[in-house]
């Protein structure tokens, strides 16, 4: 074995671990179900569609991961159109949700983000 080459599998091995920690030790966590959970907790956590996925990214409370601001910090000072704009076009590293989820189902999500995060005073 060459100096070089187990050069390139310490690297590798180095690129592989850190990979997967940013790939999936990141990942935020379900909440848990309840019986009367509001249905925009149930789209949220992925349990309504499975790439309707928001917890992984925002964690199942909304309060973030490294993938995902908090949201109690983005919710407040935006309004009902800013939250459904970003669910249809995914701002920045966020993907896209157009055609994944009703307009009911938007409203659904946002109500629930609302009442977790009220809207800043004006
Ligand atoms: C792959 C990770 C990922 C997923 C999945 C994800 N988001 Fe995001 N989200 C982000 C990132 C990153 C940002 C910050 C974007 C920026 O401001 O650059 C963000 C921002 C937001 C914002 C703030 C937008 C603003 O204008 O400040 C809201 C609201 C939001 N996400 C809601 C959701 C909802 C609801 C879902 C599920 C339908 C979801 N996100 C799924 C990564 C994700």
């Amino acid at each position: 074995m060459t100096h070089s080459s187990s050069r390139q599998r310490l690297f590798a091995l180095v690129a592989s671990v850190f990979l997967g920690a940013l790939i999936g030790g990141c990942a935020g966590t379900q909440l848990a179900a309840t019986p009367n959970e509001p249905p925009g907790e149930a789209l949220f956590n992925a349990r309504v569609h499975e790439d309707v996925n928001c917890y992984k990214c925002h964690n199942g409370d909304g309060t973030g991961t490294m993938r995902g601001p908090n949201l109690a910090k983005r919710v407040p000072g935006l309004s009902d159109d800013q939250i459904a704009k970003a669910i249809d076009e995914g701002p920045g590293l966020m993907p896209s949700f157009k055609g994944k989820v009703t307009p009911d189902e938007t409203a659904q999500i946002i109500a629930w983000l609302r009442q977790r995060f009220p809207k800043a005073p004006q």
